[in-house]
């Protein structure tokens, strides 16, 4: 392997001959000399200068190996090191079309993503994303969960019919998964707490700037847990993967011109918001929401939260919040229901601060067979659909519960992106499925 750009800006390797390997990101003519800036495969990048002829035919993003001397010069740029190239071999002329340069569209950017991988933002991106994901998977073996994965071709919903992504099973019809959750369940009975990172998909039908239709979902599952032991879980995993996430990848953030003094404070606890106080606090602002009709009314109790009402109760906040207990009526048939006050949810939401809305929704799982069973037909669905799941209720069921994270959504507050799909590598959406 040749070495990268990041290795060769050193005192200690001036004078001294390196060979790199890359794609030439900028070109820069002058009448002796070319300055040509090579772009690592990590996206270090690094000048190297020439005799203007001996790079006379080369191109952007040609893939080159150049070696020469290192030398030191305040004009540089990134970081005042140079390479004056003795030697330049190019592996592929890159065609004079490329279609990405300084301006671009959005939708061009998007079309043509693989290419706009090479871009800083995407590099920076990923390299955030890697970090995240790294983390998350650190938080929970040092905590001593056990990491799993569940099929994601199955055959009911969990979430809601409506964004149900059909599928021709060989003979029979099948779907792709919304959520691990279910499998995770099965799981705990003999493997304790577990957790897995696995595709969800939704077909939503709305374009915002915070739904794929594929994304990275991190979930968790617990025998004998208590809602508030989730909502402990959660609050740590977040602040851990984010504290450790500033640090490892505190210039990929500052690329983005990410101010991470506000993450800082995402330490333990977060608040925790009752839901009615949470619907009480929008009334006193007099929040409306948008009737099917097109009317409008105000929120009142029994109303689920969306994403206005989340920024109108986040946008002050520096930390996460927690709504805790919705009614179940908001909710999937698996929410448990508090035996004290019927009709509210042992269920709770992660907000994230400053208008990013939800990141995290979790809580206690119904686990009477009866109840449970009536859930599921009071959403209009087939118990025998679910019989497998219901098994969990007839043999040795427990209290129990757990959480789903979006991946892509605390990506978006980290990197206070304005859009969910700058945060994964090839997004999914409604009206995007390629490349
Ligand atoms: O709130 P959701 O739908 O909850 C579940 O799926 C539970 N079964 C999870 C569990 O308890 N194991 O999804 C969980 C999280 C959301 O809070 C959000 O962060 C993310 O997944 N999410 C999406 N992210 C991007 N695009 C979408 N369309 C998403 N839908 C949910
Ligand atoms: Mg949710």
């Amino acid at each position: 392997m040749a070495i990268r750009a990041s290795q060769i800006k050193s005192p200690t390797n001036v004078g001294k001959d390196v060979t790199i390997r890359g794609w030439v990101y900028r070109l820069r003519r002058q009448k002796e000399n070319a300055f040509v800036l090579v772009r690592d495969d990590r996206g270090g990048v690094i000048q190297c200068v020439f005799p203007a002829e001996k790079v006379s035919g080369l191109t952007i993003e040609s893939s080159v190996e150049v070696t020469g001397t290192v030398s030191q010069d305040a004009r540089a740029p990134e970081g005042g090191y140079e390479i004056k190239g003795k030697i330049i071999n190019v592996y592929s002329t890159a065609g004079t079309d490329y279609p990405i340069g300084e301006f671009q569209s959005d939708e061009l950017l998007l079309d043509k993503r693989h290419l706009t991988l090479r871009t800083r933002k995407m590099i920076a991106m990923a390299k955030i994303r890697a970090t995240v994901l790294e983390l998350g998977r650190r938080w929970f073996v040092e905590n001593d969960w056990m990491e799993v994965t569940a099929p994601t071709i199955v055959k009911g919903a969990v979430e809601g019919g409506s964004t149900l992504f059909k599928l021709n099973y060989f003979d029979e019809e099948a779907y792709l998964s919304q959520s691990a959750q279910l499998y995770l369940e099965a799981m705990i009975f003999s493997l304790g707490p577990v957790w897995s990172l696995t595709p969800s998909f939704r077909a939503e039908k709305s374009r915002t700037v915070r739904h794929l239709a594929e994304f990275s979902h991190l979930e968790a599952e617990a025998p004998w847990i208590t809602l508030e032991e989730i909502l402990q879980v959660q609050e740590q995993l977040v602040s851990y993967m984010i504290q450790n996430t500033i640090k490892a990848r505190a210039q990929e953030l500052a690329y983005l011109k990410r101010d991470t003094s506000e993450l800082k404070k995402v330490v333990p606890p977060f608040e925790r918001l009752p839901y009615p106080q949470a619907i009480e606090t929008l009334r006193s602002k007099g929040f409306t929401i948008t009737q099917e009709d097109g009317g409008k009314r105000e929120i009142k109790l029994g109303d689920d939260l969306n994403i206005d009402s989340e920024r109108e109760l986040t946008k002050d906040a520096t930390k996460p919040i927690f709504v805790i207990g919705y009614p179940i009526s908001v909710k999937p048939f698996y929410v448990k229901e508090d035996p004290v006050h019927r009709g509210v949810g042992l269920a709770a939401d992660m907000l994230a601060p400053a208008g990013f809305g939800e990141i995290t929704s979790g809580g206690l799982r119904e686990d009477d067979i009866v109840s449970i069973t009536d859930r599921i037909k009071n959403e209009g669905l087939n118990p025998a659909s679910y019989d497998w799941y219901l098994d969990l209720r007839r043999y040795g069921s427990v209290p129990h519960g757990g959480f789903g994270l979006g991946i892509e959504r605390l990506m978006r507050w980290i990197t206070n992106a304005d859009d969910i799909k700058d945060t994964v590598l090839f997004p999914r959406t409604m009206s995007r499925v390629a490349p």
